[in-house]
């Protein structure tokens, strides 16, 4: 709900007592099955207030935004399709564990999605990567598709569509109108993100309500300029020009 404030409460590992974890406000819940929220642990909460504070320089809030990314990009994988896969190990046993299945691609919405393509690549190894170049109007905050370019591909392979701020969700909506209009079938985009608005996740879940979303945190709402709230400010300028 918009102006709802999300709520302060203990965060901290199971095996720590309720007396011994520290209090902070964590993600607003959501309703939609397809938005997985990371667990509000105190390692994510730090880092998320490190980015946070506007004292923060541009060396820090890269390091720290990208020491998130990978946290996220290591979860959105959990949601790709596995096959079970015998190894035999190194003292002739046999494990019954796992692999990927599938092929993948990223694809960032930029200019702050481009932030966490490296994220991306650090955990799959020589991954595609398509951009589409959308900007919101400064003043309307109505998105506008310039560009794109992806994988010929596109419509044979899972898409990691990555953009670090989720605000109306016009932005993240025109990017999956785009890879629809290239033949991906929406359950296999899953749209990775920082920081997200009720607001923008109640449109986009509406209108997709198969592609799913994976988050580090919902914010309590947007201010009258559209921005998240209370937010980091303007994630590209931070990332890439203050
Ligand atoms: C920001 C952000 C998202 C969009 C979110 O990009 O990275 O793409 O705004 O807002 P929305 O959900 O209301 O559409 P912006 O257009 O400012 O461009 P940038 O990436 O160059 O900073
Ligand atoms: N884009 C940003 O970078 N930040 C916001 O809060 C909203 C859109």
């Amino acid at each position: 709900e918009k102006g709802k404030l999300a709520p302060t409460q203990c965060v901290g590992p199971l095996y720590r007592s309720e007396s011994q974890k520290p209090t902070a406000t964590v993600s607003t819940e959501v309703e939609f099955e397809t938005v997985t929220i990371l667990p509000q642990t105190p390692q994510l909460i730090a880092l998320l207030t490190m980015i946070r504070d506007v004292n923060t320089d541009r060396g820090d809030f890269i390091f720290y935004s990208n020491r998130i990314i990978r946290l996220l990009v290591e979860e959105g994988l959990n949601h790709l399709p596995t096959v079970e896969h015998t190894v035999t190990t190194p003292v002739g046993r046999p494990y019954d564990g796992l692999s990927f299945q599938g092929k993948i691609c990223g694809v960032s919405i930029m200019r702050a999605g481009e932030a966490m393509e490296q994220g991306l690549r650090d955990c799959c190894r020589s991954v595609r990567i398509g951009k589409i170049l959308i900007q919101r109007d400064e003043e309307t905050a109505q998105p506008k598709l310039f560009y794109d370019k992806l994988p010929e591909d596109i419509a044979d392979r899972w898409v990691l569509l990555l953009d670090p701020m989720f605000a109306t969700g016009g932005s993240a909506i025109m990017a999956v109108e785009v890879l629809i209009s290239r033949g991906v079938p929406e359950d296999h985009i899953l749209f990775i993100n920082l920081i997200a608005s009720p607001e923008g996740i109640k449109n986009f879940a509406i209108k997709f309500p198969k592609v799913r979303v994976v988050t580090a945190f919902v914010d309590q709402g947007l201010d009258e300029k559209n921005y998240i709230v209370p937010g980091l400010g303007d994630f590209g300028d931070r990332f890439y020009t203050m």
